[in-house]
């Protein structure tokens, strides 16, 4: 090929996956998502040399945590189940880490997960004066005992709505848990339509799942008696659904990003088509490392083509009937 086509074809193929959230774009469709290995700057350094279209960082906390017990993370057939409970430098080591990133030419995005209210209305106030450009608001994290997911319950999540969505001009948004019910997606749906949400971000992992080892007649995972967010394959299409449900309450006025169980090019066009703005990659950027974002990119890149689509913006959320 001679470099000319090389170049316009280089230019089609990054044309063709540019989207934003919440009016940041982002250069591609695929990007990490917080959760593995988004905890150090030197992790966040690999993500920002990766083909990940965004710097996605740990969830924080107030101050720093350890985490649960070991072993808490652990492969399954399809997918891994964990209970990881937050391990996190602490929030004001995500605010500095923020200005180290910033100017990569790729947004960076803050994920923080308060166990209070005061805790989320310090931390999103603390990235609003940050250099992060997008602050997604954990409601959804299933691993800490005691700390039912804020999501869950609507009249708590309406709380942490009056209090963080006013604090500055950067788009916040929800990373929220799978619901299973229409009257839960109305509920989650009204509550972000009266606030000032600039993108959702679904799902979490599926809390309190528990894999067995039959040899050891025990839980895989120690933390909580085995029980843990259940990620990966497993997850897809209860992903996919969240996806769709929120995309059909919310199109054009909230952004998606879709997560769970996106681990091929295939996998991205199908959230995509239920109408994910962008994806985000978990458990195979656990399992393969960095390598995973260029991958999935190309390979959504050839769907697109193989199927005569020039952008994402052409089939976004065109899920079609049966
Ligand atoms: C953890 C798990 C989650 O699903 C999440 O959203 C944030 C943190 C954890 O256990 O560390």
């Amino acid at each position: 090929m001679s470099s000319n086509i090389y170049l316009a074809a280089s230019i089609f193929f990054l044309m063709a996956l540019n989207t934003s959230v919440a009016g940041v774009a982002l250069g591609g469709y695929v990007c990490n998502a917080s959760g593995p290995r988004d905890a150090t700057l030197e992790e966040l350094e690999v993500i920002a040399n990766s083909g990940s279209s965004a710097i996605v960082m740990k969830s924080c906390t107030r101050e720093p945590r350890e985490g649960n017990e070991e072993p808490r993370y652990s492969r399954l057939a399809f997918g891994a189940i964990q209970s990881m409970g937050l391990p996190n430098l602490g929030f004001k080591a995500y605010v500095g880490f923020a200005s180290q990133l910033a100017g990569r030419g790729k947004p960076v995005v803050a994920s923080v997960a308060g166990l209070s209210l005061e805790d989320f209305v310090l931390m999103v106030g603390a990235f609003q004066d940050s250099a992060v450009d997008l602050i997604e608001v954990n409601l959804s994290c299933p691993n800490l005992a005691g700390k039912p997911p804020v999501a869950y319950d609507f009249s708590r999540t309406a709380e942490v709505l009056d209090a963080v969505c006013g604090l500055g001009s950067k788009p916040v948004g929800l990373k929220l848990p799978p619901y299973y019910d229409f009257v839960h997606h109305d509920a989650a749906c009204g509550l972000i339509a009266s606030h000032r949400v600039g993108f959702v971000t679904c799902i979490n992992s599926i809390g309190n799942a528990l894999a067995i080892n039959p040899e050891t007649e025990a839980p895989v995972i120690r933390p909580k008696g085995g029980f843990g967010g259940l990620c990966g394959d497993y997850i897809k299409p209860v992903a996919l659904a969240n996806v769709r449900a929120f995309f059909e309450r919310l199109a054009g006025k909230v952004s998606i990003f879709g997560v769970g169980g996106v681990k091929s090019g295939s996998d991205a066009f199908e959230f995509l088509l239920a109408g994910a703005d962008a994806v985000q990659v978990a458990t195979a950027f656990e399992n393969e490392g960095p390598a995973c974002f260029g991958r999935i990119a190309s390979e959504l890149e050839l769907i697109l083509q193989r199927k005569g689509y020039s952008s994402v913006d052409g089939v976004k959320g065109r899920l079609k009937r049966v």
